[in-house]
């Protein structure tokens, strides 16, 4: 499939590298020119175990290129993914300026219709704003699925090419068979891929990240608990983590 992603950060670099992996035609664009430079010529803005190697294989192979023309970028791609980022404000809310300026930027440039990837995570009903954005913007239909990013930094090319689920957001069932099939090869491992409602998708990424900040909150009031009355948390730590019910 011809793959575009828009955003060659930490998710957007792995999602494309990743993808062309997998035999997929992948064009990745981003406005930071060093960073396409770099990536031009084989060489990995990040360390993440694995990436540098597989960004050289798919670039050689000719699955993988890189560019700063949005236009180029747009008119490659039947699916975009859009990976940009999405800072927290000082009040905690995300900015979500940068993501809406790439949306607007990406409907200039269509020239047919499209099905649109949102990456990033973004507040629930985002991906609903984008979609009526789109349809001001452009006269070609986009169908734009929520398809959130759970990788962590560290272990980010075996968490995307092994990834624990997959989550697809949508109620198009055309666009949700196309991303199914983009991520089969990376459920070998019979991980389940689920479909639901955009909404739901966007849910599932805030409330994950939700959960995994209150068990690190939670171990860390645990542990200075531990301190003051002079136990090893490592102890502790083990000994609840080996209930199933807390993992
Ligand atoms: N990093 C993680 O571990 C992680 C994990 C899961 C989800 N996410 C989410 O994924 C999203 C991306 O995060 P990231 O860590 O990859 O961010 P990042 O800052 O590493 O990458 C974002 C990229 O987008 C590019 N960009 C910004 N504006 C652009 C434009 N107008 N045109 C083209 N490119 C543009 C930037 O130059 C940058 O390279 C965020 O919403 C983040 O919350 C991140």
């Amino acid at each position: 499939m011809r793959l575009t992603v828009v955003g060659s950060g930490y998710v957007g670099l792995v999602t494309g590298v990743c993808l062309a992996d997998t035999g997929n035609d992948v064009v990745g664009c981003d406005n930071d020119t060093g960073k396409i430079d770099t990536l031009k010529q084989g060489g990995c803005p990040i360390f993440e175990p694995g990436l540098s190697e597989l960004l050289r294989a798919n670039l050689d192979a000719g699955r993988l290129r890189f560019t700063t023309d949005m236009s180029e970028a747009v008119h490659h791609g039947e699916v975009i993914f859009v990976a940009v980022g999405t800072p927290a404000r000082d009040d905690g809310s995300p900015d979500l300026t940068g993501l809406y300026a790439v949306v607007d930027e990406i409907a200039g440039h269509l020239n047919e219709s499209k099905v649109m990837v949102i990456k990033s995570t973004v507040p629930i009903g985002t991906c609903d704003n984008i979609e009526t954005r789109m349809a001001r913007h452009t006269k070609y239909r986009v169908s734009v699925v929520s398809c959130p990013e759970f990788l962590k930094e560290g272990t980010a090319v075996d968490d995307f090419q092994r990834p624990d689920r997959v989550v697809i957001g949508t109620a198009d069932p055309a666009a949700a068979a196309c991303i199914r099939e983009l991520h089969e090869p990376l459920v070998r491992n019979q991980r389940p891929i689920f479909v639901m409602p955009r909404v739901a998708a966007e849910m599932t990424k805030y409330a994950a990240n939700a959960y995994l900040a209150t068990r690190i909150s939670f171990i860390n009031h645990i542990a200075n608990i531990c301190d003051a009355l002079g136990i090893d948390v490592n102890d502790v730590r083990t000994g609840i983590g080996s209930d199933a019910r807390i993992g």
